[in-house]
């Protein structure tokens, strides 16, 4: 009996040691941790000692998942996505994380918690070469390190981490070959290593990573040949746009969605097999060297929607009874070599298609094409003719020119470059009409979409189809109480949905009509854009009459606690009052939200309607901004809200017209910031006065905040 007793005790003492032991070891390490990242912002609620990382609300930025005790995944998104103009393999201060940071003794104590299995680790800062003990994570199946400083080698023995199935390394400075042991990575399912600086070529041996469904190396310097991919059967996304490829095309694996080859060197036909690529939707090999006439029968594939042979040397004329797929969104065959007539299905605007075909030697449209004769020249083996010595001078010229002026720019201004580019990208489109042709081909860009924020596939905040009589229950059917105001583009109410989560409901009505599979192509990108300082987009409702016409969208959003800028500038309660850090804080990270914005995605979503009253604060007066990306719902709300912004402003200036865009009314936020009402007692009258004269360009009544 005695025994009995004693045993008993024994076991549950036991039971009771072990898992606290284990916490505390585990939370120690979590501390440990939160240390070596030198405490950044969103670690913040592991200093409370008192709570449990493993039963604190998963957010965007932060998600630890437990079962029993034990850590399962761990998900931190840090906001250091600032990239250097160089980065040599040292720490930047106040980029990087600081001189301190020893990556290998981070991953040490990263592997002494065993049981993760999901590791996403994104923008935090991270620096140095991934060392090879990441292996010892050996349950891992999620590994997600983008958006980091790590470079070298891409660690050989992640290949016997036999549960990994998804490593995501973009936006690093990895730079040396493309790993040639991906065959021997059993479970291998998706690899991203877009925006690294790969040299060499893709080794052969990827064509045995037999599990591989996706495999996106963009935005490296990877050379050679496109190695034969025939064996990868499970294989539908294939992204290699942007590096120095060059050599024939292959044959492709047929399970293939997305092949996307742009911006290489690559020569001779396309293969007559890609005609056979039954599931393809997109595909694009622009910008290359491509010659011969493509098979025809690629326009005609059951489900492809995004077909972009631009800038190539392709040659022939196509055939009159050329068939299009009904599902065709965009075409571009621009500036190739083309003769003859453009086929019926692609002339004319048919299904709202976008088709492209300037630059070529078609009988149609003369006033864009070149004469034939240029066709046939070029066609055969390509002399130098007095149009291409006159060529040749211009691009000289223009090349001067170009060192001179980059010279004079010198570092800095790269990024504003960048946006002017994709906004002349945008408007180009713009001038295309062709509002369904845009969002084809958003569609198949959004894939770009920064890994800076992409979060992890397996803790997403997940993206909800609601039923209207789902938001009818969250709203009371969207009762007096419910409402919270009204903009120019529609009325927003405040729901609580079952589970108790507080939504903030959108309504918008539609003055474009949309199919619904158009619109849902424009939601599914809108809800690609996740970043900490955008309110984050939970779901959407659509309130459609039928198939073809759609009356109302509802977008719902996380609801924000807190106040808007404006009314923080406005000086209504003293007790709200933002100091001049906090102010600072509120432009970064408007200026962050708005960088995102523009090149998190390609085009960029360039206008977003900013201004004082759609930016929220919440308690820790971390700035949100609302109301963004809705021009990739429509363009007519878009235009309606422009002259709304004017009318906001009081600015009748019309060399204003063009400025319509996000870095013209950033610039008005800076101001009102800047000129806040309490500002004019306590701050410097000397920077005041500046900004009161530059103002006055801008006949925005200084006073108005
Ligand atoms: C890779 O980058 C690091 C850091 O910039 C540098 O020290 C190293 O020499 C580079 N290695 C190669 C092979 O280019
Ligand atoms: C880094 O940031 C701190 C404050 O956040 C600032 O004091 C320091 O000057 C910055 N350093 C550099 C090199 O920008
Ligand atoms: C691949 O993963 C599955 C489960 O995710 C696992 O059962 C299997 O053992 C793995 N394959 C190998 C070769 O390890
Ligand atoms: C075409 O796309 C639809 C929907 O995306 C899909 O259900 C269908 O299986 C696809 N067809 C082929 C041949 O892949």
């Amino acid at each position: 009996m005695g025994w009995h007793l004693s045993i008993l005790i024994m076991t549950t003492t036991c039971f009771m040691l072990f898992p606290i032991s284990d916490q505390s070891s585990q939370s120690e390490l979590l501390q440990q941790l939160r240390k070596q990242l030198e405490y950044p912002r969103q670690l913040d609620a592991w200093g409370n000692p008192s709570s449990d990382p493993c039963y604190t609300q998963p957010t965007a930025v932060l998600a630890v998942t437990c079962e029993g005790n034990a850590i399962m995944e761990l998900k931190i998104v840090g906001d250091r996505i600032t990239k250097p103009p160089k980065f040599s393999g040292y720490s930047v201060p106040n980029v990087t994380l600081s001189e301190a940071f020893v990556l290998d003794s981070f991953v040490t104590t990263l592997a002494r918690l065993t049981t993760l299995r999901v590791v996403i680790l994104v923008s935090l800062g991270l620096w140095g070469p991934l060392p090879d003990k990441i292996h010892r994570l050996s349950s891992l199946e999620v590994l997600d390190l983008s958006s980091n400083f790590l470079y070298g080698s891409i660690p050989p023995k992640l290949s016997v981490m036999s549960k990994l199935h998804t490593v995501t390394l973009d936006g690093n400075y990895f730079n040396v070959s493309v790993p040639d042991w991906l065959d021997l990575f059993s479970n291998l399912t998706v690899l991203r290593l877009q925006s690294n600086q790969l040299k060499g070529s893709i080794p052969a041996s990827i064509g045995k990573a037999a599990m591989l469904t996706e495999l996106a190396l963009a935005g490296n310097s990877i050379s050679g040949n496109v190695p034969n991919l025939g064996y990868l059967s499970k294989l539908e996304m294939l992204d290699l746009r942007d590096n120095d490829l060059d050599g024939e095309l292959p044959e492709m694996p047929t399970a293939l969605v997305t092949i996307l080859l742009s911006k290489n060197s690559l020569k001779g036909e396309i293969p007559e097999q890609f005609g056979q690529l039954n599931r393809l939707q997109h595909l694009d090999l622009s910008f290359n060297f491509l010659v011969g006439s493509p098979p025809e029968e690629i326009f005609a594939l059951p489900n492809i929607s995004y077909l972009n042979l631009a800038a190539n040397m392709l040659s022939g004329s196509l055939s009159s009874s050329l068939t299009c797929s009904s599902t065709l969104g965009f075409v571009d065959l621009s500036t190739n070599r083309f003769t003859g007539d453009l086929p019926a299905c692609l002339n004319g605007n048919m299904n709202n298609m976008v088709v492209k075909f300037d630059g070529n030697c078609f009988s149609a449209d003369p006033a864009h094409q070149h004469e034939a004769k240029y066709c046939h020249q070029s066609h055969k083996g390509r002399g130098l003719n007095q149009d291409d010595g006159l060529v040749i001078t211009v691009v000289g010229i223009l090349f001067i020119v170009l060192v001179l002026s980059l010279l004079l720019i010198a570092s800095n201004k790269k990024s504003c470059q960048k946006v002017l580019a994709e906004q002349q990208f945008l408007r180009k489109h713009k001038q295309d009409n062709s509002t369904s042709g845009m969002s084809s081909e958003l569609l198949v860009n959004a894939r770009c979409i920064s890994h800076a924020v992409k979060l992890g596939t397996q803790i997403q905040p997940s993206y909800h189809i609601f039923s209207l009589e789902e938001l009818k229950e969250a709203t009371k059917s969207f009762e007096q109480s419910a409402f919270l105001g009204e903009g120019a583009i529609g009325k927003l109410y405040m729901g609580k949905l079952e589970n108790g989560t507080l939504i903030a409901i959108r309504c918008l009505a539609l003055h474009q009509r949309y199919s619904i599979r158009n619109l849902k192509l424009r939601l599914d990108l809108l809800a690609k854009l996740h970043h900490p300082n955008l309110v984050c987009l939970l779901g959407h409702c659509i309130d459609s009459v039928d198939e073809s016409s759609v009356k109302r969208v509802f977008l719902v959003y996380e609801y924000v606690p807190g106040e808007t800028l404006s009314s923080y500038l406005s000086g209504s309660s003293p007790e709200k009052t933002l100091k001049w850090c906090g102010r600072l804080q509120v432009l970064i990270a408007i200026a962050k939200a708005v960088h995102f914005l523009h090149t998190g995605i390609i085009p960029g979503s360039l206008y977003n309607r900013l201004k004082s009253s759609s930016i929220l604060l919440d308690e820790h007066l971390t700035a949100k901004l609302s109301d963004y990306g809705l021009s990739i719902i429509t363009e007519e709300i878009y235009k309606h809200e422009v002259v709304e912004g004017k009318r906001y402003l009081q600015n009748n200036v019309a060399a204003m017209e063009d400025s319509e865009d996000d870095v013209y009314y950033f610039g008005c936020i800076l101001l009102e910031v800047l000129m806040g009402p309490k500002l004019h007692r306590k701050g410097g009258p000397f920077v005041l006065n500046d900004l009161i004269v530059s103002a006055g360009y801008l006949n925005i009544k200084p006073g108005r905040a």
